[in-house]
């Protein structure tokens, strides 16, 4: 079976209240992640035809986030879901097979619920299958209205809903799997009569019970994967909910989780077994941690390779390949593209941006590095700075093997330590320095005997005089 997804984006997302036109209400993030990512990221593996979603309000935002997996189409003014499918109809409406429609504020929404309802659909040889599911509360929902027989006979939205249907507990998933062409055909009949003024993609319900075509239903077994995104209530539910199911995966594979209601792990981060992950830890966008770390102290991950027996503690890294054995932190911070081999030890408030930094290399305490290649088994003195910046050009400092780099030295890019180069403390480095040099550069220290009480006799009669 041909098989096509919509994904309805283009709602101005009213209820976030946000003073911010430029966002999408599906490029709110959950874990780091846009909303609308998720529901195509449900969808995607099912999906042998295309893959549309429809954008409009804060259109190029979500258009940023989708393009390299979905075509988009836009929706100009927002005048309801059925309008919104029909901006799909100069690529679809001639297509053999179904369709799904998906709304992209519902992030929950698992595959296999997805699988679940396409075998529905085909056993019943369906012409339109209605996701729907019986929430601890129905409100702003769409009420699912059977007949006596128990066939679904229509959608009633909760502003057009009297008394008795307002008390339905059954609702509208807002998931749904036509086929195609009877979905086009049945689009042209909607019209505006409801509250809202709108067309409502419900009313294809009744719709195509007219025509005679098969309507079905299928049932969610958990309702919380219907849960919509509105407002940023909602949204916080949501990501409670999306970090359980993560965290749950995770410590089942063999991750040791602290706390698994206090860490914040992406939909797309893979970790080995073994390894232990603190309170407070964030692991986020593509980052991917091998086997038996220990990974502590709110420490931040994104977009980073960890290899396998690291030791990282309260530290904020970004977009860094870490090999194996290496000890990091407290407090490093890693931007840039940073690579860093292994037994290395990059410690307490350590800031490095750009830097290569090889096998055995130690860099303690107090530094920045930015733009440097370290060779192996260089150690960095505490308070180490790299002047790399002089305003508008950035320099590279290169670092040769066994270096010794003195504490509170200042290297003015760029310069070459060659291997085996000792640097004194305290000094001020600009010029290469060759193999296993001794460099030093700073005054020399002068000792006046005694001289302090004539420094301290001076300062006391000046406050005297005041
Ligand atoms: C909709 C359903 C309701 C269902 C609920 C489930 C209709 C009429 N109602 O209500 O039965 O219970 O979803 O979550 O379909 N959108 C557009 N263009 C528009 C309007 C909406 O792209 O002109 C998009 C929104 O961005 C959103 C989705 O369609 O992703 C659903 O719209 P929303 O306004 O959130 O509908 P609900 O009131 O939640
Ligand atoms: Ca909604």
């Amino acid at each position: 079976m041909k098989l096509n997804a919509i994904i309805l984006a283009a709602g101005k997302g009213t209820r976030m209240r946000s003073l911010n036109n430029e966002i999408s209400k599906v490029g709110y993030p959950l874990l780091n992640e846009p909303l609308v990512n998720y529901v195509i990221d449900s969808v995607e593996d099912l999906i042998n035809g295309e893959t549309i979603v429809v954008i409009g309000f804060g259109g190029e935002y979500t258009k940023k986030i989708v393009e390299k997996r979905a075509k988009t189409v836009w929706q100009r003014e927002q005048k309801g879901t059925g309008h919104a499918v029909m901006q799909a109809a100069p690529i679809l409406e001639k297509c053999e097979g179904s369709t799904f429609v998906l709304s992209g504020d519902v992030p929950l929404l698992r595959k296999e619920s997805l699988e679940a309802m396409i075998a529905h659909h085909k056993e019943n040889n369906a012409d339109l299958t209605i996701l729907t599911a019986k929430p601890a509360s129905n409100f702003g929902y769409g009420r699912i209205i059977r007949d006596e027989r128990g066939f679904v006979i229509k959608i009633v939205e909760q502003k057009d809903a009297n008394e008795k249907e307002k008390l339905i507990k059954e609702v509208n998933a807002g998931t749904y799997l036509f086929n195609n062409k009877k979905l086009f055909e049945q689009l042209k009949n909607l019209n505006t009569d409801n509250k809202q003024g709108e067309l409502y993609l419900t009313d294809t319900i009744s719709l195509f019970i007219k025509q005679g075509y098969k309507v079905t239903a299928y049932t969610l077994e958990d309702s919380s994967e219907m849960l919509g995104t509105n407002d940023r209530a909602q949204l916080a539910e949501a990501e409670s909910l999306m970090r359980k199911r993560i965290n749950t995966k995770h410590m089942l594979n063999g991750v040791s989780l602290e706390d698994p209601q206090n860490t914040y792990i992406g939909p797309y981060v893979e970790i080995g077994q073994d390894t232990y992950i603190g309170a407070g830890v964030h692991l986020l966008g593509k980052t991917k941690i091998g086997i038996n770390n220990r990974i502590t102290g709110s420490t931040h991950l994104e977009n980073t390779e960890v290899g396998e027996n690291n030791i990282i503690i309260s530290s904020h890294i970004v977009g860094a390949k870490i090999g194996n054995k290496n000890t990091i932190g407290p407090m490093a911070r890693m931007r840039g593209e940073c690579v860093i081999g292994n037994g290395t030890r990059i410690g307490n408030f350590v800031e490095f941006k750009n830097v290569k930094f090889a096998d055995g290399a130690k860099c303690a305490h107090l530094t920045y590095l930015g733009d440097t290649i370290v060779e192996e088994n260089a150690n960095i003195g505490c308070g180490t700075i790299t002047a790399n910046y002089d305003g508008y050009n950035k320099f590279v400092t290169h670092i040769g093997k066994n270096v010794f780099i003195g504490s509170g030295t200042t290297i003015i890019a760029p310069v070459t330590i060659k291997e085996g180069a000792f640097i004194a403390a305290g000094s001020t480095i600009n010029k290469d320095v060759g193999e296993d040099d001794f460099a030093i550069a700073r005054e020399r220290q002068i000792n006046k005997e005694k001289y302090a009480n004539v420094i301290r006799q001076r300062a006391k009669d000046i406050k005297d005089k005041k």
